[in-house]
């Protein structure tokens, strides 16, 4: 028990009489804080334990709410069934537009005061704050910036293959092939839904570019979806495909990337929480392995901002615990902490980044110059970029393209452009 609570306890000891002093007590003794996310894997749970230290630290009490699966569908699925049976968490795992969509379900809670309090506004940039309000109240707190567009490569698999790695998608084929002519996997992938769109994505946004993209996946643009572009992206993924093994077949992300880390496999197109299990398993970028933007994606930066909703609570103590997660996953310490775990950068203006590595530093810098030069762009297999049900029929459609040979790159792309319409 903190030193403050003690003495708080004690003064009602003593003054045992008085109205009020149950409640002190009460809230002294710190609430529960009920959290789903998804964060199964090494680095991911590495990252998470550190914010339920901070709320251990504040006095309140972690109920661990994990819903295992990469890119969080299954966790949508149970909040969904949670919240209808009226039993929402404390707080969940949820981003871009579905805050919108939980927001208008009137289930969320206005977290003004603490952010407020903690000048939210001033630290926030302000495509992330946008997001995090609904009708301007805050109802959502951010955690961190991830890249998706990022390249992981293991460079002694490409030594051995004597191949370069790639900054083209035609420098990627001539690498795969060598690569796949010594003996080894050129690609690590897992075939998931979330997984081929999150390749499909860096993939289109290589071939087609930023403005491109943004036409294309943010403005939902019919022509943009319907284009030479578009089908051009899908030849791109069939290449590409051939250089996947024939064991991936639903194959977890974090089992994808540990090929990387143990040399089975040459790269990984995944978003930066990839690099927790680099980091998780002791691996040093730079040396161990190195990250580099997708072939074709330099300059350009797809953002995928983790963040939690937070439900209305009725209890006093659940209140104040929550406002702590709120507080806490704002607080310069755990953006750190949580952050050098994770592999993605604090989403926080202003912080120091000595603790972190190159792979971060670029990550930062990149997310600065691309917003400039308008090559920011948010990742729509992250939900990021456009409402769920959109976002479905696109996953389908690109997971249809990878389970079907015969399926031509042109059905994809108008089947792209149905999906924008729903
Ligand atoms: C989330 C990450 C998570 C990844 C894999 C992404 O959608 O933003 O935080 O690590 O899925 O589960």
């Amino acid at each position: 028990m903190k030193l403050t609570w003690k003495l708080a306890a004690s003064a009602c000891v003593v003054a045992a009489a008085l109205s009020g002093c149950e409640r002190q007590e009460e809230a002294a003794a710190g609430g529960e804080v009920e959290v789903l996310h998804w964060w199964t894997s090494g680095g991911e749970a590495a990252s998470v334990a550190e914010l339920k230290k901070m709320l251990e630290e504040k006095g309140d009490t972690w109920k661990d709410f994990a819903v295992a699966g990469g890119g969080g569908e299954t966790a949508m699925t149970v909040l969904k069934s949670r919240v209808v049976s009226g039993n929402p968490p404390t707080a969940a795992q949820v981003k871009g537009p579905g805050i919108q969509e939980w927001a208008r379900e009137g289930v969320l809670a206005n977290i003004d005061s603490v952010a407020q309090a903690g000048n939210w506004d001033g630290l926030l940039p302000g495509v992330v704050s946008s997001v995090m309000k609904y009708e301007g109240n805050y109802v959502a707190v951010p955690v961190n910036v991830h890249r998706v567009n990022w390249m992981w490569a293991n460079p002694a698999v490409f030594e051995k293959a004597g191949a370069s790695i790639p900054t083209t998608w035609a420098e990627f084929q001539t690498a795969a092939d060598k690569i796949q002519k010594a003996g080894l996997i050129a690609v690590a992938h897992g075939g998931q839904p979330w997984q081929d769109s999150t390749l499909f994505e860096s993939i289109a946004l290589g071939v087609g570019g930023a403005s491109w993209y943004q036409k294309a996946f943010v403005e939902l643009d019919q022509v943009a979806l319907n284009s030479s572009t578009m089908i051009e992206a899908f030849d791109t993924l069939r290449m590409v495909q051939k250089y996947i093994d024939k064991d991936a077949a639903n194959r977890d992300w974090n089992l994808a990337t540990a090929m990387v880390i143990n040399g089975d496999a040459a790269m990984q197109f995944m978003g930066d929480w990839a690099k927790g299990e680099f980091t998780a398993a002791g691996k040093v970028p730079g040396t161990d392995y190195v990250c580099m933007p997708a072939p074709g994606t330099a300059g350009s930066f797809t953002f995928n901002i983790d963040s939690f909703i937070m439900f209305e609570q009725k209890d006093e103590s659940a209140i104040t615990a929550q406002a702590h997660l709120a507080e806490a996953i704002m607080d310069p310490k755990f953006q750190e902490i949580f952050n050098l775990n994770k592999g993605s950068i604090p989403v926080r203006l202003g912080m120091d980044l000595a603790k972190f590595d190159q792979c971060a530093k670029d990550s930062s810098a990149e997310f600065s110059s691309s917003s400039q030069e308008k090559k920011l762009v948010p990742s729509w297999a992250h939900e990021m970029a456009m409402p769920p049900a959109n976002k479905g029929a696109m996953f389908d459609v690109v997971t249809a393209f990878m389970n079907t040979p015969g399926m031509s790159s042109k059905d994809a792309a108008a089947g792209m452009a149905s999906a924008g319409k729903i």
